[in-house]
Parts: structure tokens; sequence; C-alpha cells
């Protein structure tokens, strides 16, 4: 039998109880596969490579290795969450390597979006790879797969034809000779996030919005600047925390700010203020192959333009995106 088949008479997890009797599962499966072996994992921070780390803390506790590359492309508070739960709670064995200045320095006056994605993507695996060379006796790898992720590598084999060259933090090398634990490679987002919450993990981790794995790279549009990177960082913070507060978290699918390499004129304090302008997106989709655009109430909009205007140095005007995808994707770049 395929084992990247999922069985047709495998019950969907809907319930914490199904959530803990899959997790004692694979707990038992873990420990038969590595044995007294050392694990390494690419934990960043998003629901799955979180669910798996925290499912093999339990299975194997230290001898477990998550790595967690900072790729300087973060979202606000992002890396300090995983050093938080990860790194403190679970008491895993984490190595955390800041390489902020790596990438922003590669990344210096690139402006083509593909060349962005592409550097992104090579720099993490030259990282990565770095840091598991640096330790010892590692004979597993561990993955976030989950189970749409195989079934889109079939189509995408077949077809041959992606929009944008799509980068997973926890996509590595074909050749690395480490053999693969994949926990919950057969499973569907949503019951990956009810297996999260039965180990435990913080909600916001469990239900976070998707996150592309060149973060932030690919919303500071065309060449990224540190200033402007910080700016939409900010912006970005201020938008999810109102989301939250106003309950628009669990009702839209993705949000987020992008912000372009252009500024306008603008005045503050009776004084020219150039500055760059935040893009809000909000968009609901299922499948991520189209999308829609969620309304935003115009109180709640005002709201937030305000607050990024006032509280976000180099921002002077915030703009609303409302393109469906088809015709815009989802990210700008
Ligand atoms: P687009 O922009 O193609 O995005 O409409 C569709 C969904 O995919 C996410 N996205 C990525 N996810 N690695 C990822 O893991 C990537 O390189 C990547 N690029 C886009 C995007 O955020 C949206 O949810």
């Amino acid at each position: 039998m395929d084992n990247n088949v999922r069985p047709e008479s495998m019950t969907r997890i809907t319930t914490l109880a199904q959530a803990s009797a899959f997790i004692e599962e694979q707990v038992a499966l873990v420990r038969q596969q590595v044995g007294d072996k050392k694990v390494l994992l690419a934990l960043s921070g998003g629901v799955d490579s979180s669910v798996v780390a925290a499912l093999l803390i339990k299975a194997i506790g230290k001898q477990l290795v998550c790595v967690h590359v900072n790729h300087g492309l973060m979202r606000k508070g992002e890396s300090e969450q995983v050093i938080e739960v990860f790194g403190k709670a679970l008491d895993a064995n984490l190595v955390y390597v800041d390489a902020t200045d790596r990438f922003l320095n590669l990344l210096a006056g690139v402006s083509d979006p593909e060349r962005k994605r592409k550097i992104i993507g090579a720099e993490f695996i030259k990282v990565f790879d770095e840091e598991a060379a640096k330790l010892d006796g590692i004979s597993f790898l561990a993955q976030g797969t989950i189970y749409p992720d195989i079934l889109e590598s079939i189509k995408a084999k077949e077809s041959g034809k992606p929009v944008k060259s799509h980068h997973n933090v926890g996509g590595l090398p074909e050749d690395m000779a480490m053999e693969l634990v994949e926990p919950v490679k057969l499973l569907y987002k949503d019951e990956v996030r009810i297996v999260g919450e039965a180990l435990g993990l913080p909600h916001g981790m469990v239900y976070r919005q998707p996150f592309p794995g060149p973060g932030l790279g690919v919303r500071c549009l065309g060449a990224i600047t540190r200033d402007r990177l910080h700016a939409l960082r900010e912006a970005d913070a201020i938008l999810r925390e109102e989301f939250d507060n106003s309950g628009l978290a669990g009702k839209v699918w993705q949000y987020f700010i992008a912000v372009p390499d252009l500024k306008s004129v603008g005045v503050k304090d009776g004084l020219r203020y150039e500055g760059w302008p935040a893009i809000i997106r909000a968009v609901n989709t299922t499948d991520a192959m189209t999308a829609t655009i969620e309304e935003i109430p115009y109180s709640l909009l005002h709201h937030i333009t305000n607050r990024i205007t006032h509280e976000v140095e180099g921002i002077n005007r915030v703009l609303l995106d409302l393109t469906p995808k088809p015709i815009g994707t989802i990210e700008w770049e």
C-alpha cells in the first residue's frame, strides 16, 4: 500500500478525543521508527511544523532537535513566540538562528519578485544545512508535511506550471541523506489544528492564518529596505490586533498589509511628510486557488487607518485592496 495515500477507512478527526487517540498512535509509531536516534526539525512556528514539534517532543523529548531560522521576514512577535513556547514552556532542544542580516544583505537592491523568492528559498536551505552540519548523530528529518501538500505536489508534477515558485519553510533538498518522519502527512489542515489543540499549543499558534514561506519578503514590495520592512511589520501587527479585537480574525481567512516601494506627499504637524502607503488585503477562500474580498466595516477601517498613520513611522496613507483572485493573486508578489 502507498503510505502517501489516505485510506478511505480513515475517519476525519473532528474532536479532541479523536485527536488524542491519533496522538497516542503516532507517539508509539514515532518511538518505533526512531528508537534512540536523534531527529531534526525545521520549526518555522507555523501550524504544521509546530504541531509536529509538539507531537515529537511528547514522543521522544530531547532526541528531537528543533532549528528555528529567523530570516528577518517574520511577522511581529513570531520568533519570540517560538522561543517562548518551545524553548521555555515545552523545554525543547531548540536551536535559534537569527539570520536576519544574511537574508537582508542578500536581498538588498533586488526588486524582481521571483528572484527575491529564489534567494530566500535558497538561503534558507543553506542556513539550515549549516546548522544541521554542526549537530552530531542526526538520523531522521521530521517535516510538517500535510495531506494537501502531497496532493498539490502530485498536481504540480502533472501540470508542470506553477504561477509562483512557492517556498515552504520546511521544504528541504531531496538529497539530505536522512529518513523522514512525517507524523501528520495524512491529515488535512483542520485536523492538524485539532491535534495541536489536543497537544496544548496556544490557540493563536494553532489557528494562525497561513503565512508564505518567504514571509514579509513578498509583502515589502520591490527591493526590501530595513526601514520599510519595519514599517510593514508594525502596520501588520496593528491590523492583526484590530482583527483580533473586532472578532474578524476567525472569519477572514487571510489578512495582511503590503507596503510598496513608493512614496507620496503628506502633511504632518503642518510640515510636508513623505511616506509609503500601507495596503490592507483581507480575503476569504477555501483552497487559495480563488479568493473573494472580505467586507470590513468602515468604522473599523477608519480606526485602523488612524492607528497606522499615527503609530507607524513612515506610513502616511492606508489603502484597501478590493481585487479578487483571479485577477490578483492573494499575495502581491
Ligand atoms: P497566491 O499569492 O499565490 O497565494 O494567490 C496563495 C496562498 O499561498 C500562500 N503563499 C505561499 N505559501 N510558500 C507558502 O507556503 C510560499 O512561497 C507562498 N507564496 C504564497 C499565500 O499566502 C496564500 O495563502
